[in-house]
C-alpha cells in the first residue's frame, strides 16, 4: 500500500483513525526543515500497512522563548488543533502530541502545498501594486526606502483563520503559514506559540477589524463556549491534557469577548501587531 491522504478525512470517526494512527504510529525521520525555528523534522509515518507523511516537532528540539513556559510548544501545536476542529475551522492539520524517535513532540499530518499559493492570500508589495480587493493592513519602509504594504485578499476562509487566531490568541501568524492545498483548501501551520494568557495576538489578518463578525463564526463560537464550559466535554478533556486550567480559562475568555462584541477586534496586544518579516 502506498501513501494514503489522511489529509482528506472529513467524518467524526474518520478524523479519530487519522488521531490514533498519528499518535501509535511509527515514526522514520526524513530531514529536517531547514526554515524552521525550532527542530522540526519531516518524516514517513507507518502504523500496519497505513503510510502517511508528517511534520514531528521534538520537545527537546524547542528553543527557549522568553515568554512563553519552555517544553509547551508541541502541547500548543495539538491545542491548536483540537481548537480548530471542535469549532469546525479544520484550518490545523491532524496534530497529536506523540512519542516520536527524539520523545514526545507533536505529530502534525504534512499537506502538499500549491506552489506559490500562499502569496495569492497574502503579500508584501509596492502600494501601486495593490490588486482590487485587497485589504491593506500595515506599510512599511524598506532600508532602501521604497514604500511596501503588507495586504491580504478578502476571502471567507481568511477571515474565518482570522477568527480562530483571536481564539487561540495566534502570536505569530506569518503570510507563509497560510497555504493552499491542491484541491484548493486552505490550511494553517505553525501554532507552537499560541494560547496564552496573556494578548498576544501578532498576524497579517487585520482587514476585517470592526467588521462584524460572519454567523458561521458566531455559531461555531457559540458551540465552544458551550463545550468548554463543562469539564465534561471531549474538547475540555483534550485541552486539559495540553493547557494549563489558567489558559483554558483565556480561550474561553477570549471566546466570550468575540460573542459579546460580535465583531473582529483591533489590536491590544503590547507588541507589535503584525509579525515581521510578515511572509
Ligand atoms: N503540516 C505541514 N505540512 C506541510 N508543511 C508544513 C507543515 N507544518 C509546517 N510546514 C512547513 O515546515 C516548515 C517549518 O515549520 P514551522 O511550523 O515553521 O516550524 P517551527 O515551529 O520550528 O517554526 C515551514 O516551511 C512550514 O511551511
Ligand atoms: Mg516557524
Amino acid at each position: 500500500m502506498g501513501t494514503v491522504n489522511l489529509v482528506a478525512a472529513s467524518t467524526q470517526e474518520e478524523l479519530a483513525l487519522v488521531l490514533d494512527v498519528l499518535t501509535f504510529g511509527e515514526i522514520e525521520i526524513e530531514g529536517r526543515l531547514a526554515d524552521a525555528s525550532n527542530v522540526a523534522l519531516r518524516g514517513e509515518l507507518a502504523l500496519g500497512d497505513i503510510r502517511t507523511r508528517v511534520i514531528y516537532k521534538p520537545v527537546r528540539g524547542e528553543r527557549s522563548l522568553w515568554d512563553f513556559p519552555d517544553g509547551t510548544l508541541a502541547a500548543r501545536e495539538a491545542a491548536a488543533f483540537a481548537l480548530s476542529a471542535a469549532g469546525g475551522w479544520n484550518l490545523v492539520p491532524p496534530t497529536v502530541l506523540a512519542d516520536g524517535p527524539l520523545g514526545p513532540g507533536s505529530v502534525q499530518l504534512w499537506v502538499e502545498v500549491a506552489e506559490g499559493a500562499s502569496r495569492s492570500l497574502v503579500d508584501v508589495l509596492a502600494p501601486a501594486d495593490l490588486a482590487p480587493g485587497w485589504l491593506p493592513v500595515f506599510e512599511a519602509q524598506l532600508a532602501d526606502g521604497s514604500d511596501v504594504v503588507v495586504a491580504h485578499a478578502d476571502r471567507p476562509e481568511l477571515a474565518s483563520a482570522a477568527v480562530f487566531d483571536v481564539v487561540i490568541n495566534n502570536a505569530d501568524r506569518k503570510g507563509s503559514h497560510l497555504v493552499l492545498d491542491q484541491s484548493g483548501s486552505l490550511w494553517g501551520f505553525d501554532h507552537g506559540v499560541g494560547c496564552h494568557v496573556e494578548p498576544k495576538l501578532r498576524t497579517v489578518l487585520w482587514g476585517w477589524v470592526g467588521q462584524r463578525l460572519p454567523e458561521a463564526e458566531l455559531a461555531r463560537l457559540d458551540a465552544l463556549a458551550g463545550w468548554l464550559s463543562t469539564s465534561a466535554s471531549p474538547l475540555s478533556q483534550t485541552l486539559e491534557l495540553l493547557l494549563s486550567p489558567a489558559e483554558i480559562q483565556a480561550v474561553s475568555g477570549r471566546i466570550a469577548g468575540l460573542l459579546a462584541t460580535k465583531r473582529f477586534p483591533a489590536p491590544n496586544s503590547r507588541g507589535p501587531a503584525v509579525p515581521w518579516p510578515p511572509l
